[in-house]
């Protein structure tokens, strides 16, 4: 099977499993991890911020930075596509009583300035305050595109000339630092916290990492204990995610170029359309004519061709490109994907 699923079904290197079977451990909990310890100094360092904390998920790292940043009742401004809003669980709502103020992402995962500033609430006393905005970058349901610095900031500044802080879901953030040929820090320079997944495209079997402020990674410690997330020797998983975080961004140039070879190859088929604009990292957006197959129906026929990819929409399908594949995997997928009838 060659799986295009996700870059989250990547296995761990064997110079990750070496690491891991040989780090230094102690009580995480108690601070007393050395390799957790080296893994949060290391990545509070790349991101140019003051902090860093090792989470197990992405979801939990946004959880926890949405819930450090917000007083309950606050509200919390997303774009309408974010993973945040669509894919985890509406948890700020559920578990912190922060209520969700959408506002439209554009085909690129941008909003629009003029949105944030009409959603970000008056003193009125029948408002909800608002307690934060949330970007996302690179945007997963756009296709994996890239926010550039200009355009994070431009946000970061209307938000806060009127106080509001921003957190930005960097699931992949290296892989939009790898497309803008720029540093993470300088992306993330703005902003209050970053969350990133060592776990994607890294290629680290578990773990994210939210960094920001001394104070605000207190806090985000707290609420992670809270909810169950403070590990004891995770200085096991933690030394997969150095490897992750120092080895791995290098490899991701490959992915986009192996992404781009095949929306290519997948927008010469009739029936398959990919707008290339949007094919700026790993993830390849396919939109099915609807005369055709439904993305279920053709996601079954690819199966069984030797090929998995994942629904995205009634007829739209994805595929993301991951450390796990080559040129030559990505040329096999071809082929069989040709093959089929659409
Ligand atoms: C943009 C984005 N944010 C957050 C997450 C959540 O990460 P995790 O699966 O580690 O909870 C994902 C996972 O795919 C993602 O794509």
């Amino acid at each position: 099977m060659i799986d295009l699923r996700s870059d989250t079904v990547t296995k761990p290197t064997p110079a990750m499993r070496e690491a891991m079977a040989k780090a230094e451990v102690g009580d995480d909990v108690y601070g007393e991890d050395p390799t957790v310890n080296r893994l949060e100094e290391i990545a509070a360092q790349t991101m140019g911020k003051e902090a860093a904390v090792f989470v197990p998920t992405g979801t939990m790292g946004n959880l926890l930075a949405i819930l450090s940043h917000c007083a309950r009742g606050q509200e919390v401004i997303l774009g309408d596509n974010s993973h945040v809003f669509y894919y985890e669980r509406g948890n700020a709502a559920v578990v912190g009583g922060l209520p969700y103020h959408i506002v439209p992402n554009d085909h690129f995962g941008m909003i629009d300035p003029q949105h944030v500033i009409n959603a970000i609430r008056g003193s009125d006393i029948h408002l909800p305050p608002t307690g934060l905005l949330c970007l996302e970058n690179t945007h997963n349901r756009s296709g994996g595109t890239v926010l550039s610095v200009k355009q994070v900031n431009t946000l970061c500044r209307v938000a806060h000339e009127r106080n509001v802080p921003v957190h930005m879901d960097g699931a992949r953030l290296f892989n939009a630092a790898v497309y803008l040929g720029c540093k993470v820090s300088e992306i993330v320079a703005e902003l209050d916290s970053v969350q990133f997944c060592l776990s994607k495209g890294l290629g680290a079997p578990v773990g994210s990492m939210i960094a920001g402020t001394k104070d605000f990674i207190a806090k985000t410690r707290a609420y992670r204990k809270m909810l169950g997330g403070g590990m004891r020797q995770a200085g096991v998983l933690a030394a997969a995610g150095l490897i992750a975080l120092t080895e791995m961004p290098e490899t991701l140039h490959d992915d986009h170029l192996n992404a781009r070879r095949m929306a290519e190859s997948l927008n010469l088929i009739p029936g398959l359309n990919v707008n290339m604009e949007t094919i700026q990292t790993n993830i390849i957006m396919v939109e099915l004519d609807q005369t055709g197959p439904t993305a279920a129906e053709w996601l079954s026929q690819l199966k069984k061709a030797g090929v998995l990819a994942g629904a995205a929409g009634q007829y739209r399908v994805r595929f993301v490109t991951h450390h796990d594949l080559n040129r030559s995997d990505i040329e096999t997928a071809l082929t069989a994907i040709a093959h089929l009838e659409i």
